[in-house]
């Protein structure tokens, strides 16, 4: 069984990462950082006794997008793609460059794009295989850029589940809350205030995604008290929605 995830340098894709190599799982392993990556490759590969490849690229690029897509055509056995890469912008729509607004569209969005219609062809023919979009609760929330992207990452895979039935190859959208990885401190967000039991370890959520895929699950919210807040987003009145968004922190111009 071989795996491909995209980020799994730090948080949720490294615990994708450690889980599935304890399972003997082999993997190829993509980001931008290539001595982290290499690091994270042998030692994966000498615990677990797995092959695991370092494929450094940045989804950012078309190059570093490219490279991954060749990888992932070249490779006929691949039983696993994770969608996970990831970051967020710490600033309102009006305060960011278009630049950065497009690299977020480009790694959030158009690499899951391109990696799953990739993958998918490959899967199909052989009738199985599993795809993991790591999406987010803020698919029910309308602040910003960053929950728009993750909004369209949950409908593609909702999407494609109903296309991919009966195919053996199932996709499934998994969407943590807050979960204790680098993603705030990168993105210079930090969040004083916010109580400890609001935070889930990014253990839980690889474990409980990996458990819905393998259900065939579409959407999997990890942790019960994330999944009852996903339920009241859904089922809350749009307005209403809208006007505790407009508590966050980049809602505040009148
Ligand atoms: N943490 C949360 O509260 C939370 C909640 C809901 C959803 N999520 C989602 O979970 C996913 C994983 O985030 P995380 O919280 O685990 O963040 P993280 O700890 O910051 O890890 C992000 C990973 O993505 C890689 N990455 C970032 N930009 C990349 C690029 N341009 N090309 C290739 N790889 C890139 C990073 O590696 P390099 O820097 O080496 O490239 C790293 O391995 C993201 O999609 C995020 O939106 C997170």
């Amino acid at each position: 069984m071989t795996a491909l995830i995209t980020g799994p340098t730090a948080g949720i894709g490294l615990a994708f990462a450690e889980l599935l190599a304890a399972e003997g799982t082999d993997l190829v392993l993509v980001a931008r950082d290539e001595a982290r990556l290499a690091t994270l490759a042998e030692r994966l590969g000498a615990d677990h006794a797995i092959t695991a490849e370092a494929l450094p690229a940045d989804l950012a690029t078309s190059q570093g997008r490219a490279a991954v897509v060749r990888r992932l055509t070249e490779d006929p056995d691949l039983d696993l793609l994770v969608n996970n890469a990831g970051f967020g912008l710490n600033a309102g729509f009006l305060d960011t460059s278009i630049a950065d607004e497009e690299r977020l569209l480009d790694v959030l969005v158009r690499a899951p794009l391109q990696l799953t219609h990739a993958v998918l062809p490959g899967m199909v023919a052989r009738g199985r295989g599993r795809v993991i979009n790591v999406s987010s609760m803020a698919t029910w929330t309308p602040i910003g850029t960053y929950a728009a992207a993750k909004a369209w990452l949950t409908a593609f895979s909702e999407g494609l589940s109903v296309e991919l039935a009966g195919t053996g190859v199932t996709v499934t959208a998994v969407c943590p809350g807050l979960t204790r990885t680098e993603f705030h401190q990168r993105a210079d967000m930090p969040l004083p205030g916010i109580p400890d039991f609001a935070w889930i370890d990014a253990r839980t959520v690889a474990r409980e995604g990996l458990r819905a895929a393998r259900a065939g699950q579409v959407v999997c919210v990890p942790s019960k008290r994330y999944g009852a807040a996903a339920l009241a987003l859904q089922v809350t009145p749009r307005p209403i929605v809208r006007g505790l968004a407009r508590l966050s922190p980049h809602a505040d111009r009148a």
